[in-house]
């Protein structure tokens, strides 16, 4: 983006804003604070500034409780300026409206996924947004790993770069995977094994030693043929997480699975609660966080690593105290020299809420871009800012 002069000009720039609401205010703006660089950049270049996010999964309707005002409100405030709110995403009135912006002003969309044409990367509805602007920033990380219209088919019709958060988390997570430190050590946790298999099988080839918590870590503990009693667990996947715990055997990453776990017999915040081995959990209990002695051989392993990477909590983290083995790990990554490179919005809530945030080496404000970012699978936002426009779409249906 500093590459380019923005002066005068309209710049349209894609940010992912989807945020957390609650009565009509911004529950947590962390993704909206880590975007505030490039819009003061912007600004200060009196670049004339569009801003356009998702928020939530409309299903390209018109969903009233997911309309961007909150937002605006928040991001004035952030950025001490008004920022204008516009109800719509595209048309005829919205570009003359647009014509008439000042430099150095913002003006923020509604909520481009109110249009079906966005998640299905129509190259109309594509279009319809570069009429709005002479530029296209791309700075939503979080939305990388998508195809959408405002975050990759708007590239095939504008001059399109990266903000300064897509240029700092790609090459922070660059680092961690052509020239990471070692030890290298990741962390996954969540529910499911079935969204982060494909994360794994990379971390078998690339990391020292993979830990691994929270409900996809039973799926492993069954394989392993312990009883869980009523633990979560992907019955359907421990066919997988049994061939992942053969493979790494012959891989360079050691899997850590949870040696002992906390219990209960309802899943509630503040129940009664026991911790056992992992091979004693009784018929009607289930796990709902990693056990002390777990807690001190991931705080050693952590304790040695040069690099930690880690995405998801370690137990029923909603529910406390249950968040309590994730917010040992976070302490431990926060006294640790290693570098961190934290993604996901659970983790990222941990440790905002005890303060050590500002320890992380990088939070990203990915979830799923980071998962996918690891896997090498291709990313279509960062694609679109990376190649010929005209591959985006095919010549017959562009404009
Ligand atoms: C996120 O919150 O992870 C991003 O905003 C992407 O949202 P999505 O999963 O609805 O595309």
């Amino acid at each position: 983006m500093r590459d380019l002069d923005v002066k005068g000009k309209r710049v349209f720039v894609r940010v992912d804003f989807n945020v957390p609401l609650s009565d009509g205010r911004v529950m947590d703006d962390s993704k909206m604070l880590a975007a505030l660089p490039t819009l003061h950049y912007l600004v200060e270049a009196d670049a004339r500034v569009i801003v356009a996010s998702h928020l939530g999964r409309p299903q390209g309707k018109i969903v009233d409780s997911l309309r961007m005002d909150p937002v605006a409100r928040r991001l004035s405030e952030l950025l001490g300026q008004r920022v204008e709110k516009a109800d719509y995403v595209a048309g005829e009135e919205l570009e003359a409206r647009i014509q008439q912006l000042a430099p150095g002003s913002i003006l923020l969309l509604e909520n481009v996924r109110f249009d079906p044409g966005e998640e299905q990367n129509d190259p109309a509805f594509a279009a319809s947004l570069a009429r709005l602007a002479d530029i296209f920033v791309n700075d939503a990380f979080g939305t990388v790993h998508r195809a959408h219209a405002s975050n990759s088919g708007i590239a095939a019709y504008l001059p399109a770069v990266a903000g300064l958060l897509m240029e700092r988390e790609i090459s922070y997570l660059n680092r961690s995977k052509e020239n990471p430190v070692r030890p290298l050590v990741a962390i996954l946790g969540g529910r499911k094994v079935a969204d982060k298999i494909g994360v794994i099988r990379h971390f078998l080839e690339q990391v020292d030693s993979l830990l691994l918590g929270g409900a996809m870590a039973n799926t492993f503990l069954k394989a392993q043929g312990y009883p869980l009693g009523k633990s979560l667990y992907e019955e359907d996947k421990v066919d997988v997480a049994a061939e992942l715990l053969q493979e790494a055997q012959e891989k360079l990453a050691e899997i850590v699975l949870p040696e002992d776990v906390m219990i209960v017999e309802e899943l509630k915040a503040h129940a009664a609660s026991r911790v056992v081995k992992v091979s004693e959990i009784p018929a009607g209990w289930m796990a709902v966080d990693i056990g002390p002695v777990t807690v001190k051989r991931f705080e050693t392993i952590i304790r040695e690593a040069k690099m930690v990477l880690w995405n998801g909590p370690l137990g029923a983290y909603e529910y406390p105290p249950f968040n309590r083995g994730t917010e040992q790990i976070a302490r431990a990554l926060a006294e640790a020299g290693a570098e961190t490179i934290v993604g996901g919005g659970d983790i990222m809530a941990a440790l905002e809420k005890i303060g050590l945030a500002h320890k992380m080496t990088h939070l990203s404000t990915g979830g799923g871009a980071v998962l996918d970012f690891w896997e090498g699978k291709p990313l279509p936002g960062l694609e679109a800012i990376n190649h010929d426009p005209k591959n985006i779409y095919s010549t017959d249906s562009r404009e």
